[in-house]
C-alpha cells in the first residue's frame, strides 16, 4: 500500500518553496488507532512522552505547562487526552519504535520521491492533543512538514521573511542560544496563510516559515516531521557561519542574499567550527512539571500546590 494516497500532481519545485497539500493513508496502518497510541506510549520510555496542557485556543505568544503521569498507562493517557486538556507526544517514536519505524521509512521513501528531494535524515513525533490545544509560534531550524490522521486543526504559516523572522533569531535557534521560540507581534497575523487539515491530509512548508497550530473541536492526532535535504543543510550551513561572524567578528552578513555557489564554501566553515567549538547543548531549560495527570481532576488537570492556572485556563474554551 501506497502511503501518499494522492500527491495532487504538485509539482516537485513548488515542495521547497511553497505551502503544499497532499493526502495520505496512515491511519490504514491501524497504528494510530486509540488501542495501537495507548501501546505505543506503554513501549515508549516515559522520559520521551511529553506531556503537557495549555491554554485553550491558545494566543500565538503562550507557551505550554509541563506536567507529569508518572502512574498512568497508555490507555488512562488516551482517555485523559480525549476527556481533558492535554498534549501527550512520544517524541521520535516513527524512529525509536521498530513498527512505527518501518512505516516512517517508507513514507519519507514515497515524499522524497513526489517531491523530487534527497532526504539525509529525518525524524518524528507523533502528537496525540485534546480538543482545543496548541501550539504557540515558533520556527524550526529543520525542514517541517505536519501529516494529520484524526480530528481537524489549523495550522497558520508565516512568510520566512525578516520582518517575520529575523535572520538573527534564526543564528541564535540554530547556535542553540535559543529554543524555536520567536518574537510574535499582532500585526504579523495578516500575513498568516490559514490551512485547515483533516484526517488524511498533509502539508509541508518552506524551510524557515514561522508556524503556530489550533485544534478544533476534537482530539487530534498527528506526525510531525522534520527532516534535512542537501539544500537545507547548505542552508543552515550559511545561517551558522553567519552567525558565528556576526558574534565574534563583529560582522554584520546577510544570510538571505548569499549566492547558492558560495553556500557550500559555508557549509563547510559551519562543520568545521562545529568541529572546533560544537555549540551549546544546555539550552533546554528544565521544565518544571506543575500538575499531574489525574482522570478525576477537572480538565484530568491535578495542578500541584502552588501551580495553580491563571483565570485564562480555566476559561471556556
Ligand atoms: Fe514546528
Amino acid at each position: 500500500m501506497n502511503l501518499i494516497a494522492d500527491w495532487n500532481g504538485v509539482d516537485p519545485r513548488k515542495a521547497k518553496t511553497e505551502i503544499v497539500r497532499f493526502n495520505h493513508r496512515l491511519a490504514e496502518t491501524g497504528l494510530f488507532t486509540d488501542e495501537a497510541l495507548a501501546r505505543l506510549i506503554d513501549e515508549t520510555p516515559r522520559e520521551e512522552v511529553t506531556i503537557c496542557t495549555m491554554q485553550p485556543c491558545p494566543p500565538a505568544d503562550v507557551r505550554w505547562i509541563a506536567g507529569n503521569a508518572k502512574d498512568l498507562d497508555g490507555a488512562a493517557l488516551i482517555e485523559a487526552a480525549k476527556r481533558g486538556r492535554l498534549w501527550v507526544s512520544p517524541r521520535n517514536a516513527m524512529t525509536k519504535h521498530p513498527t512505527y519505524r518501518k512505516v516512517f521509512d517508507q513514507l519519507m521513501g514515497e515524499f522524497g520521491k513526489a517531491a523530487g528531494m534527497r532526504i539525509l535524515s529525518a525524524d518524528a513525533s507523533v502528537l496525540i492533543s485534546s480538543a482545543d490545544m496548541g501550539i504557540f509560534f515558533h520556527v524550526d531550524p529543520a525542514e517541517t512538514m505536519l501529516w494529520h490522521i484524526r480530528g481537524t486543526k489549523t495550522l497558520l504559516v508565516y512568510p520566512p521573511r525578516e520582518d517575520i523572522v529575523t535572520e538573527q533569531a534564526l543564528e541564535a535557534i540554530l547556535l542553540k542560544e535559543t529554543l524555536s521560540d520567536l518574537p510574535w507581534r499582532p500585526d504579523m497575523e495578516k500575513e498568516a496563510v490559514a490551512v485547515t487539515l483533516k484526517g488524511g491530509e498533509a502539508v509541508s512548508w518552506p524551510i524557515h516559515s514561522p508556524h503556530r497550530v489550533l485544534n478544533g473541536a476534537d482530539l487530534n492526532v498527528s506526525m510531525s516531521v522534520e527532516f534535512s535535504t542537501p539544500r537545507s543543510m547548505l542552508t543552515n550551513g550559511v545561517f551558522y557561519t553567519n552567525g558565528i561572524l556576526r558574534r565574534r567578528l563583529g560582522m554584520n552578513p546577510q544570510t538571505r542574499g548569499t549566492p547558492g555557489v558560495l553556500k557550500p564554501a559555508y557549509w563547510a566553515a559551519a562543520r568545521a567550527i562545529k568541529a572546533l567549538a560544537p555549540p551549546k547543548t544546555n539550552v533546554e531549560r528544565a521544565h518544571v512539571r506543575m500538575f499531574d495527570v489525574d482522570l478525576s481532576a477537572p480538565w484530568c488537570i491535578r495542578w500541584r500546590r502552588g501551580c495553580e492556572p491563571s483565570a485564562d485556563w480555566n476559561k471556556a474554551a
